[in-house]
């Protein structure tokens, strides 16, 4: 039974808490000149405050509507309507609501939130400056960085030619930044995105390939690797098959397939990488109230699950969060363990593989 709420309460928040917020924003916005540059100080503050109180009535009214999905989000669409004449003035809050490319965690606003430099003037910059700060604005930079030491990690376990590929690369700031190749090691690494814009921008930003560590761009739909066998005949097998920044947006049906094609990309000993959000190590308020951003919901359990789900073996799994918590790096990597259930990977296997039950799960 689904219960409607009082339309006057979505009424009163509009009233009371929305006006009271926006009477702040354009209390602010008359006090900070058009050009200052933001900072942590009294405004700064101020603005937290605004920010806090409001958060809690949003949360507030959220449980009040419940699981109307269809009344929530026409009621977090009126909010950023009546919130867009200062939140328009934030470089970061307007690309995150427009999404310029389609979806708001693209090349740009990701580049902007590695820098942690807040890209507007006046209010607009405290905004940015708020954002950066978020639990997710810290989140991105440590997951990098997680990333960054993983990957130098395998990287100086591995001998001779490691072959890399990075599902929905976004700007490459990993490598961007420099991951070091020990000595004797020839690293090539696809990156895969489907934004032509994106790949253009890390071509660009990227060092030019060398004899050690050499890069190749190719557009592609990660969701087509669910059966990977075409990526495979384009493109070969993989020692190091890492996603980050994409899993968050898929449901669990082309999540479960998805992991499935990644095996089939790995060649045997190679290892799988994928970040997910931990849904209770941060809160959602305010990226679906302030902006339209949105997460797939998932906990460490939920994960686990999917990758069972994939065929992967409970002890092939393993998980490490980033600095802040908030990130889940799962890694799966080949171990000798004995398989009962039988991985369906869309990849052919040799048969004896099919009925070798001392081999493990992942792909050869
Ligand atoms: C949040 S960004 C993450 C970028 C990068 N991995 C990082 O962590 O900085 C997500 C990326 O996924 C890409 N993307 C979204 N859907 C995709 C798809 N179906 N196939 C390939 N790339 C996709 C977007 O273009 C974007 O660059």
């Amino acid at each position: 039974m689904s219960i409607v709420i009082p339309a006057s309460l979505i009424e009163e928040f509009f009233a009371n808490d929305v006006a009271a917020f926006t009477a702040g924003l354009a209390r602010l916005e008359e006090a900070i000149p058009g050009d200052a540059q933001p900072d942590y100080d009294e405004t700064y503050d101020e603005l937290l405050g605004l920010l806090e109180k409001n958060r809690e009535a949003c949360k507030r009214l959220e449980q009040a509507i419940g699981a109307d999905d269809v009344q929530l989000r026409e009621t977090q669409q009126r909010y950023q309507d009546a919130i867009a004449p200062w939140f328009e003035q934030s470089w970061m809050m307007n690309h995150a609501r427009t999404k310029p490319q389609g979806y708001a965690g693209d090349f740009q606003m990701l580049t902007t939130i590695y820098g942690r430099q807040p890209r507007s003037t006046g209010l607009g910059g405290y905004l940015d400056l708020f954002f950066l700060n978020t639990e997710l604005g810290r989140a991105v930079p440590a997951r990098k960085d997680a990333l960054q030491e993983f990957l130098a990690s395998e990287f100086a376990d591995r001998d001779g030619e490691i072959d890399v590929v990075d599902v929905a690369c976004g700007p490459c700031r990993e490598f961007a930044e420099g991951v070091a190749v020990p000595d004797g090691r020839r690293v090539k690494v696809v990156f895969v995105d489907y934004d032509e814009d994106s790949l253009a921008f890390a071509e660009e930003v990227l060092p030019a390939s060398t004899e050690s560590l050499a890069f190749e761009f190719v557009r592609f739909n990660a969701l087509r690797m669910q059966a990977p066998k075409r990526f495979i005949e384009a493109h070969g097998q993989f020692d190091i098959v890492y996603s980050v920044g994409l899993c968050d947006y898929l449901n669990d049906r082309q999540l479960i397939s998805m992991l499935r094609g990644w095996r089939g990309l790995l060649r045997e000993g190679g290892v799988l990488y994928v970040a997910f959000k931990d849904m209770y190590r941060y809160d959602k308020t305010d990226y679906q109230w302030l902006v339209d951003w949105f997460f797939l919901e998932r906990d460490e359990e939920d994960c686990r699950r999917l990758f069972i789900d994939a065929g992967y073996a409970p002890d092939e799994i393993s998980m490490q969060r980033d600095e802040t918590g908030i990130i889940m790096n799962f890694s799966a990597r080949a171990v000798a363990a004995e398989r009962i259930d039988a991985a369906h990977d869309g990849v052919p296997r040799p048969a004896s593989a099919k009925v070798d039950a001392t081999r493990t799960n992942l792909p050869r």
